[in-house]
């Protein structure tokens, strides 16, 4: 029998598919929670949609223009998306320890995952992340509730313009039979996770995804809201947007952490700087260091601001950036010999590059790299 991923009704022979998946992976206890907890209070429910970027547009034309190709932006896409074929179709990849080839194939302008060892091709839906560091492809499925579940594929698209390992998926022995070689089940709470941190507006009825109206990647609402009404008292002579500068460092730290982590959501044992996941939490590391806990007590260097925060070095509406004495500049601002800043190093002079260091680039797994916010003496 051939089936596909058919959306939206829930066909018999996903219901069957879904039964399997969910056999299967209850058997071999497979399936692994979220590593964070689930976050209240995300705005992409509402019933009413957020304004579009072209509404922005007309006022703020620049901005607009600039978050064209920022990462957030870009953190979601359909799995027919042109720039998702691209990077996925006609390319295969091997797991290594006696797992099977598998093939992403474009079949009228939709992905679609293809193996050796499981008979049936397997839609993708939705893909993760914009490229930037990598993208995962997921499946969707309805389960018996009627709510939203998922399948994330075990592999992955690098900047290499390359296959490889999802990384963080579970590996354990014994796991690599039938479908869950492919795919990991995602239950219905990790799905919506996935989702809520990499859209701007989320659309469900009962916990069925209308994927139809999804808004993907994060828009200018997730980080601005209040659009409608801002835009009502512009016109109206009044501006009621709030501004990001007004808000204290841990409140502006702790609206990116809504998405990048809180160190408010860990416990004291979690927050060791030792566990490498934190290295992925930048948010976590960064109010965990004495540079962020301190800041008030330093005078900066005349003309800059003694305030370190996400904002002090990103600037969200485009990528990062790459060039390191951007940074140090920053801690420089900080860091010196006059009175009242912070001290200097005491092993290197204070021309060298603090990064690699103090604010170092680590491995996660072969083909992603993430950078320790938690700014110290590393052991
Ligand atoms: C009709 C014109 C208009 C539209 C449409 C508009 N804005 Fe504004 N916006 C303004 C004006 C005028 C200001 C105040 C001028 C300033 O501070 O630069 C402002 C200020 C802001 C600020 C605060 C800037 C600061 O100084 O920190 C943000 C953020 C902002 N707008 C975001 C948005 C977003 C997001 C949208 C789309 C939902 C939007 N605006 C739509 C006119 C507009
Ligand atoms: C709604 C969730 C959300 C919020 C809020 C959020 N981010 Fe992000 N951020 C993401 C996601 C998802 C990505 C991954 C983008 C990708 O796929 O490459 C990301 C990526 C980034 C990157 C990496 C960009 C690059 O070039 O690699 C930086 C830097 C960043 N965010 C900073 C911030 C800052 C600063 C704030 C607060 C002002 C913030 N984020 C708020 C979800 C969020
Ligand atoms: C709490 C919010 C949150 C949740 C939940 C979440 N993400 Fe993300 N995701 C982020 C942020 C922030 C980034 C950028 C920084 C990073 O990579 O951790 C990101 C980055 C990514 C990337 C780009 C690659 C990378 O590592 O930068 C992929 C792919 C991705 N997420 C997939 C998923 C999938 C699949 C799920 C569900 C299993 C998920 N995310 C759940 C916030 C979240
Ligand atoms: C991930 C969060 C995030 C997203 C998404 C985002 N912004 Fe911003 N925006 C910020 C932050 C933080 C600042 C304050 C920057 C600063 O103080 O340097 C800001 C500043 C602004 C400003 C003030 C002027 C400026 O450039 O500093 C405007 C206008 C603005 N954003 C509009 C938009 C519009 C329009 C969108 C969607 C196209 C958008 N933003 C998307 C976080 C975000
Ligand atoms: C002192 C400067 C500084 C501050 C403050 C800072 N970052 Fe970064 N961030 C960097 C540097 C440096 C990189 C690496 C850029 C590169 O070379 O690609 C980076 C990279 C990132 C990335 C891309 C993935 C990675 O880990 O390399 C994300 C996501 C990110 N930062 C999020 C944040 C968030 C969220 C905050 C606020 C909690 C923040 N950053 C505050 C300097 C900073
Ligand atoms: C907003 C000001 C500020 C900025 C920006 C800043 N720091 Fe700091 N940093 C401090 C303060 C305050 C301390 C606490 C020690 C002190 O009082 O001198 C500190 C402590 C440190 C320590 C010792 C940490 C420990 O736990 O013992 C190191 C290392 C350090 N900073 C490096 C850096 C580097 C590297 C950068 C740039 C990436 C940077 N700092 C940016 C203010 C800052
Ligand atoms: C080659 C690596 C290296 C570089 C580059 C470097 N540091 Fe350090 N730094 C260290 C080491 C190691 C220590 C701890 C020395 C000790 O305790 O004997 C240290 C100590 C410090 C301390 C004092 C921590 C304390 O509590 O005693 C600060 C602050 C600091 N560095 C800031 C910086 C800044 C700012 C830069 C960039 C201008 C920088 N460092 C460049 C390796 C480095």
């Amino acid at each position: 029998m051939r089936f596909s991923f058919a959306k939206p009704r829930i066909s018999i022979s996903v219901s069957i598919l879904v039964l399997v998946v969910l056999a299967a992976a209850t058997m071999l206890s497979v399936i692994r929670r979220s590593q964070t907890p689930s976050l209240s209070g995300r705005k992409v429910f509402s019933e009413n949609r957020p304004p579009t970027m072209e509404q922005c547009a007309d006022c703020h034309a620049d901005a607009c223009e600039t978050f064209e190709t920022a990462p957030h932006r870009l953190t979601l896409a359909r799995g027919d998306s042109p720039d998702i074929l691209e990077h996925f179709a006609g390319k295969s990849f091997a797991f290594e320890n006696k797992g099977p080839l598998v093939r992403y194939e474009n079949r009228n302008g939709q992905l679609w995952l293809a193996s050796e060892t499981w008979p049936n091709a397997i839609r993708v839906d939705w893909v993760f992340g914009s490229g930037q560091h990598a993208q995962t492809p997921i499946s969707v499925l309805t389960n018996p509730d009627g709510q939203t579940e998922s399948l994330q594929h075990r592999v992955s698209w690098y900047p290499t313009n390359t296959l490889g390992i999802t990384p963080s998926l579970d590996t354990s022995p014994g796991f690599h039979e039938g479908l869950p070689q492919l795919v990991q089940p995602e239950d219905h709470v990790v799905t919506m996770d996935c989702f809520e941190c990499h859209v701007t507006h989320l659309p469900n009825n009962g916990g069925r995804i209308d994927e139809e109206h999804i808004i993907a990647g994060v828009g200018c609402d997730r980080c601005h809201p209040g659009g409608n009404r801002h835009i009502a008292s512009v016109e109206d002579g009044a501006i009621s947007m709030e501004r990001w500068s007004d808000l204290s460092p841990l409140e502006s730290v702790n609206r990116c952490g809504e998405c990048h982590r809180r160190a408010d959501q860990l416990t004291d044992s979690e927050l060791n700087p030792d566990r490498p996941i934190l290295v992925r939490f930048a948010s976590v590391g960064l109010t965990m260091s004495a540079c962020f806990k301190e800041q008030s007590t330093v005078k900066a260097k005349p003309s800059t601001l003694n305030r370190l925060d996400c904002v002090t070095c990103h600037d969200p509406h485009r990528p990062a950036i790459t060039d390191p004495t951007f940074y140090v500049e920053k801690c420089l601002n900080c860091h010196g010999s006059d009175d009242g800043m912070a001290i200097e190093c005491v092993s290197q002079p204070m021309s060298s590059n603090c990064l690699p260091c103090h604010f170092s680039k680590q491995r996660m797994s072969d083909d992603l790299t993430f950078t320790d916010h938690w700014i110290r003496v590393r052991k």
